[in-house]
C-alpha cells in the first residue's frame, strides 16, 4: 500500500479504535498514537522525501486535510464524553431541591449597638460627625481646657506617638474638630474607637465612644436631662430611670454622670434573693458622662461663650452592647470567635 493510501485510511482506523475507547487516558494514549510527534500521521509525512517532486504536492494536500479530520474527530470525541458527564450529574440528583443556606456573616455587637445609638440621636436630628484615630494634642485635651501639665490629663492613660501627636483617648476631640469649622447651632453625633494605655478583664486597649455635642442660644441643663432620658429609655426600654449624679470633667461644667436602673435587676439590687452581679446590688449602672459645654472649651473653637451655650456627653459603646446583648465578658467582643458572632442580626 502507497503512502497515500496509508494516510487516507487513517481516519478510519482512528474511528474504529475510538469505538474501542472507555477512559480519558485511553483517549489521550490514541491522540498521542495518531496525532503525536512520533505518531501514525508524523510517521507518514516524513516518507513525503522519498516522493517525486510532482507527487509531493497532492500528498501534502492530503495530509493536512487528514491532519484536519483527525482533529475534529477527537474533539468530537471529547464534546460528547463532556455531555454524557454533564446528563450524567444531572441524573444524579434533584435540581428541584433548594439550595443550602450558607452563613453570609452578621453584623458585629459592637456595630449593632453604634446603629441603634446614633438612629436615636438621628432621628432627633442630630448629624454624623467624624475624625481621625491619631490626633493633635490641642484637639484631644487642650482646646477640651486640659493644657499641657494639667492633672486631669492623668484620667485618661494615653499612648503618645509624639509629644504632641497621640491615638485619641475619648471622642471628645470631634467636638473640638466639628466646631473649630462649623458656626454654631449645631447638634452632632461622633461615633469611633478610641485607645487608652489600659489592658485588664474590664478594659481594651481600644474601645468604641459616641461623642454628642448639642450647641445654639439659650441650651440649659434642662435640654440635657431631656434629651439624655429620652436616649437611654429609646435604647432601654421606656421603663427605665435615669439619674443624674454631679461629676467632674475638665471640658464641662457643671458635669454629671448619667446612671440608669439596672437592665438585670430592674433597679432592686437583688435577682432571686441573690445580689445582682451586673450592678453588684446598687440597682444603677453609669451609662454616660455629660455636662454643659465650658466656657473656655467655646473660647478655644472661637465661639463666644455669651452667645451660645451647649451641652456634650460621651458614652462608650461597649458598655451599651454587654448591656443590651447581656454580653458577661467584655473580651468577647474582640475575640472574632465565629460562635459568638453568629449569634447577632445580619
Ligand atoms: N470624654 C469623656 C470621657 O471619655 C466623656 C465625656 C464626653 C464627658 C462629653 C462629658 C462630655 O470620659
Amino acid at each position: 500500500m502507497d503512502f497515500l493510501e496509508q494516510l487516507n485510511g487513517l481516519p478510519g482506523k482512528l474511528d474504529e479504535r475510538l469505538g474501542r475507547i472507555a477512559s480519558e487516558a485511553e483517549l489521550e494514549a490514541a491522540r498521542v498514537d495518531f496525532l503525536g510527534r512520533k505518531g501514525r500521521l508524523a510517521e507518514l509525512m516524513s516518507h513525503m522525501r522519498e516522493l517525486s517532486p510532482e507527487e509531493r504536492p497532492a500528498f501534502g494536500q492530503a495530509a493536512n486535510a487528514v491532519k484536519e479530520r483527525l482533529i475534529t474527530m477527537f474533539e468530537e470525541r471529547l464534546k460528547r464524553q463532556e455531555e454524557e458527564r454533564e446528563a450524567a450529574f444531572l441524573a444524579g440528583f434533584d435540581p428541584s431541591l433548594p439550595g443550602r443556606t450558607l452563613w453570609t456573616g452578621s453584623l458585629h455587637p459592637i456595630t449593632l449597638a453604634m446603629q441603634e445609638v446614633c438612629a436615636v440621636f438621628q432621628n432627633m436630628g442630630y448629624e454624623i460627625a467624624g475624625g481621625p484615630e491619631v490626633e493633635t494634642d490641642f484637639n484631644c485635651f487642650e482646646a477640651l481646657n486640659m493644657p499641657p501639665e494639667h492633672p486631669a490629663r492623668d484620667m485618661q492613660d494615653t499612648l503618645y506617638i509624639t509629644d504632641k501627636v497621640l491615638l485619641r483617648t475619648h471622642t471628645s476631640c470631634v467636638q473640638v474638630r466639628t466646631m473649630m469649622h462649623r458656626k454654631p447651632p449645631l447638634a452632632i453625633i461622633g461615633p469611633g474607637k478610641v485607645y487608652r494605655r489600659d489592658s485588664d478583664v474590664t478594659h481594651t486597649p481600644m474601645f468604641h465612644q459616641i461623642e454628642g455635642l448639642l450647641v445654639d442660644k439659650h441650651v440649659t441643663m434642662a435640654d440635657l436631662r431631656g434629651t439624655l432620658t429620652a436616649f437611654v429609655r429609646a435604647v432601654f426600654g421606656e421603663k427605665t430611670r435615669v439619674r443624674f449624679r454631679p461629676s467632674f470633667f475638665p471640658f464641662t461644667e457643671p458635669s454629671v454622670e448619667v446612671d440608669m436602673s439596672c437592665t438585670q435587676c430592674g433597679g432592686s439590687g437583688h435577682v432571686d434573693g441573690q445580689v445582682c452581679r451586673v450592678c453588684k446590688g446598687s440597682g444603677w449602672l453609669e451609662i454616660l458622662g455629660s455636662g454643659m459645654v465650658d466656657p473656655a472649651v467655646f473660647t478655644s473653637v472661637g465661639y463666644d461663650p455669651d452667645e451660645v451655650s451647649g451641652f456634650a456627653f460621651g458614652l462608650g459603646v461597649e458598655r451599651v452592647a454587654m448591656l443590651k446583648y447581656g454580653l458577661t465578658d467584655l473580651r468577647m467582643n474582640f475575640e472574632n470567635d465565629v460562635r459568638f458572632l453568629h449569634q447577632f442580626p445580619a
